[in-house]
């Protein structure tokens, strides 16, 4: 596993970590612990050192996994977690100094650490990316030591841009073949300020892979089934906001283009392939797509021609959705 360095924190971490939104639950089904501590054990088996979670994944249950695993292997995982959805209702009224400093209270506590590697804002409302009393109550915490470093976790280019007026150290973000807009204005902007990328959503909540089908049904408590117009939380999280069937002729075409249709491990080498990027972090449901999702840091990179045909497809099938919107 190749390591990249993680924007101003100093640190260098695998180039692919692992997502914990559905750590042991494949979205919406009961919790399973011993399988989410399979999945930890996998990545860490396989290279991975970089954990991607939040205080809401799994009612905190993602955070206290990895608690649990790290208070046996200490150190073995950087972690960056994030806050602000428990606020309820989730409004920037809510969003106070004291309420970020009891959300990091409460992760330190879940995880069973001295101090958090690294914290994000989990996609707040767009005007939170301009308040100076939020930063500072993150910076008050940096201080104190309870946090290493800080960043944002965004929905929209705009919003992440707003955000570099502040001091992060690093920015979360959907990139994949679905996403291409970070590439125009946000990862120059970040990388002039040595902010580190991480890449989200990398395999378009599992359609990139290539293995669904219009036929293809996922459960009533699965976001892909019940937040594809965002009834839940922003569409753009689902699918990375392409229309399913606009989005398995999109499949289709990348398939031609790579030759093959075992897509997961070429979508997040395709990530990799851009510079900017510290580390993409795709999801897994089980152990065993760890190990498919780890293949892609030694694949060899994707062709000119590959990369070009790529982006005609997201040009022709999927810019004048996506682009408008985030
Ligand atoms: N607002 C935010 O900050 C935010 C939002 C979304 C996600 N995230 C983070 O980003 C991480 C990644 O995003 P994501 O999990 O939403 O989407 P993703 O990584 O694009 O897709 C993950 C899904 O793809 C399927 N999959 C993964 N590897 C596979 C393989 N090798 N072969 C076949 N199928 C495979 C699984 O679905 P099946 O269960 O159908 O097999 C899995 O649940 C999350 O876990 C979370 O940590 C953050």
């Amino acid at each position: 596993m190749k390591e990249r360095m993680f924007g101003r924190t100093g640190k260098s971490v695998s180039e692919i970590g692992l997502g914990t939104w559905q750590l042991g639950t494949r979205w919406g089904e009961p919790f399973q612990p011993a399988e989410a501590m399979k999945i930890l054990e996998t990545a860490a088996a396989n290279g991975i050192t970089f954990v991607d979670t939040a205080d809401v994944y799994n009612g905190g249950k993602s955070e206290e996994t990895i608690g649990e695993y790290l208070s046996m292997h200490p150190g073995r995982f950087y972690v960056t977690t994030k806050c602000g959805r428990r606020l309820n209702p989730h409004t920037a009224e809510n969003y106070t100094a004291e309420a970020i400093a009891g959300f990091i209270g409460d992760s330190l506590r879940r995880m069973r650490l001295e101090r958090l590697d690294m914290i994000l804002l989990h996609c707040p409302p767009t005007s939170v990316f301009a308040r100076d009393d939020i930063f500072a109550e993150l910076d008050r915490q940096k201080k104190a030591g309870n946090i290493a470093d800080y960043g944002v976790s965004i929905e929209k280019v705009s919003e992440g841009l707003a955000a570099l007026d502040y001091d992060i150290s690093a920015m979360e973000v959907i990139f994949n073949m679905f996403r291409l807009k970070p590439l125009d204005e946000l990862f120059p902007a970040a990388a002039a300020k040595n902010v580190g990328i991480i890449a989200r959503v990398p395999l378009a909540s599992g359609l990139l892979t290539g293995k669904y089908t219009a036929d293809t049904v996922f459960g009533p408590k699965d976001h892909r089934s019940y937040n594809r117009e965002g009834a839940a939380f922003d569409k753009g999280e689902t699918f990375s906001g392409v229309p399913y069937e606009r989005g398995l002729e999109a499949v289709a075409a990348i398939k031609d283009i790579l030759g093959t249709g075992d897509l997961a491990p070429l979508a997040i080498r395709w990530v990799l392939m851009h510079p900017e990027v510290s580390v993409v972090i795709p999801g897994a449901s089980r152990a065993s797509q760890v190990e498919e999702n780890v293949r892609a840091a030694a694949l060899p990179p994707l062709t000119q021609a590959q990369m070009q045909g790529i982006r005609e497809v997201y040009d022709r099938m999927l810019r004048e959705i996506i682009h408008p919107q985030w």
